[in-house]
């Protein structure tokens, strides 16, 4: 990226240098700030808030418009024209595939959805109360111990394998551990069914009795994996990069950003909104527990968001896969459905809310219709990582291909003790 802008930082010793900046095709413009080292200085900026750690070209954020694009196409578009298998190809190639290149990379994907049968063994050794997501980070990670055959992560073709075998068998190893915590058998994959489809037969067929997915709800969980597929350099996904960066391999690094997701903050954020919608219980005491956002006892689980100061354009598209999911189930009338609807109202008309730009976020919804679909609470986030792992893939294969990529080693404010001599025990 070639920059004929600059700005001119001064010192306040009279030193001063003279930073790039530059424009990316869309978004605000950055500071290239390398040059800082020439005169022996870092920059502060805990938690990221104005520093960009990469350069990509995978998805696109306007917060303060509400806007979501992957590889340039709205989301809205995609959850409503495309498919997850093809949005993954979008986000991994950069571009819509053709018919041909769309069957042939359905059918590579399906060419792994079945885990090596040893991995079954190894859910023996949870207990049978672990959080998914605990099985998840384990599980994911423990692939790396499986597929030694697509390791070498400077070869196109191993990542390419590596990528299908993560984006096929994730949703299977996710309903395993549906499975092994609710004590039925797992169930294998079925290649003729979508990839929602597929995961609603793993997580809720048996094997005495025929499994029919329903197509509207299949169409919602489609719908929630697109809307989650990516989402830029978010918690998840930065730790990912900077666990790749290192050349860790890419069923490790996918295990990192697993971890990285489940907190409440990020990921576990639709679960901990169920949680707060049913703590809540009944309409009546929405209005207190608004007061009690707003004395800062406690955040509104689903709402707010640190790049979206607007409506958080998935939110959008999921309120109304609520109200369909909702209507196709005969659940309009249902009390936690209600009770957030009273909520959202309640918090979009409020000062506080309005004046913190706090809208709901789309785990706002998805909790709602993730628990309609009979996908229990402890499975939402699980559903997530579901849906994020071709975001990481796709952003860890971009990393690997870039040229400049190097180890990511951020620097610190040091702010402990300086020098002191040790002071042996009897002195101290
Ligand atoms: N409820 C009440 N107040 C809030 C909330 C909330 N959900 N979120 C932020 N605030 C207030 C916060 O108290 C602070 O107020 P003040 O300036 O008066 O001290 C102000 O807004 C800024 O908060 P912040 O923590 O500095 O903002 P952030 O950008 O770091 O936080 C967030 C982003 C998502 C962590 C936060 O909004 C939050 O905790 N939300 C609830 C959890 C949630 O829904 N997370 C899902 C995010 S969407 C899924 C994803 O993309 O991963």
């Amino acid at each position: 990226m070639e920059s004929k802008r600059v700005a001119t930082l001064t010192l306040d010793d009279g030193r001063s240098i003279e930073l790039p900046i530059l424009s990316g095709t869309l978004g605000p413009d950055v500071i290239d700030i390398h040059n800082l080292s020439k005169l022996g200085l870092f920059t502060y900026d805990p938690a990221f808030f104005v520093t960009a750690s990469c350069s990509s070209k995978i998805a696109f954020i306007d917060g303060d418009a509400g806007l979501l694009y992957y590889r340039g196409y709205p989301i809205e578009q995609l959850a409503k024209q495309s498919d997850f298998l093809e949005v993954s190809y979008l986000l991994l190639n950069g571009e819509l595939p053709d018919a041909a290149q769309k069957t042939a990379f359905e059918a590579k994907v399906k060419a792994h959805t079945m885990v090596h049968d040893q991995m079954a063994k190894f859910f023996n050794g949870f207990r049978r109360d672990a959080h998914p997501m605990a099985v998840m980070v384990g599980v994911v990670g423990a692939l790396s111990a499986f597929y030694h055959d697509s390791l070498d992560i400077n070869n196109p073709e191993h990542r390419e394998i590596s990528a299908m075998r993560l984006i096929a068998k994730v949703p299977t190893i996710a309903a395993m551990a549906h499975k092994y915590h609710t004590g039925f058998p797992f169930m294998y994959p079925k290649n003729k069914l979508s990839y929602a489809e597929n995961l609603m037969q793993m997580m809720f067929a048996i094997p005495a009795e025929d499994y029919v997915p329903n197509p509207v709800l299949a169409r919602a969980l489609e719908r929630i994996l697109i809307l989650h597929a990516d989402h830029e350099q978010n918690a998840s996904t930065s730790t990912v990069r900077l666990a790749g960066s290192s050349g860790a391999n890419p069923f490790a690094c996918i295990a990192s950003g697993i971890a990285a997701l489940w907190g409440p903050a990020h990921g576990g954020a639709n679960e901990a909104a169920l949680n707060m919608l049913e703590e809540i219980g009944d309409i009546s005491r929405v209005q207190e527990y608004v007061q009690g956002v707003k004395d800062k006892k406690y955040r509104l689980m689903g709402f707010g968001h640190r790049v979206y100061k607007n409506m958080d354009p998935r939110a959008a598209v999921m309120r109304e896969t609520c109200h369909e999911v909702l209507k196709e189930l005969g659940l309009e009338n249902d009390k936690l459905f209600e009770l957030a609807m009273e909520l959202e109202r309640v918090a979009l008309s409020d000062s506080y809310f309005i004046e913190h730009k706090l809208y709901p976020n789309v785990d706002f919804y998805s909790g709602i219709v993730l628990r309609a679909l009979g996908i229990p609470v402890n499975m939402f986030t699980v559903i997530f990582a579901v849906a994020r792992t071709i975001g990481w893939i796709s952003q860890w294969n971009e990393m690997m291909v870039d040229h400049d990529h190097k180890i990511g080693r951020p620097r610190q404010l040091y702010v402990g003790a300086t020098r002191r001599d040790y002071v042996p025990m009897g002195k101290r």
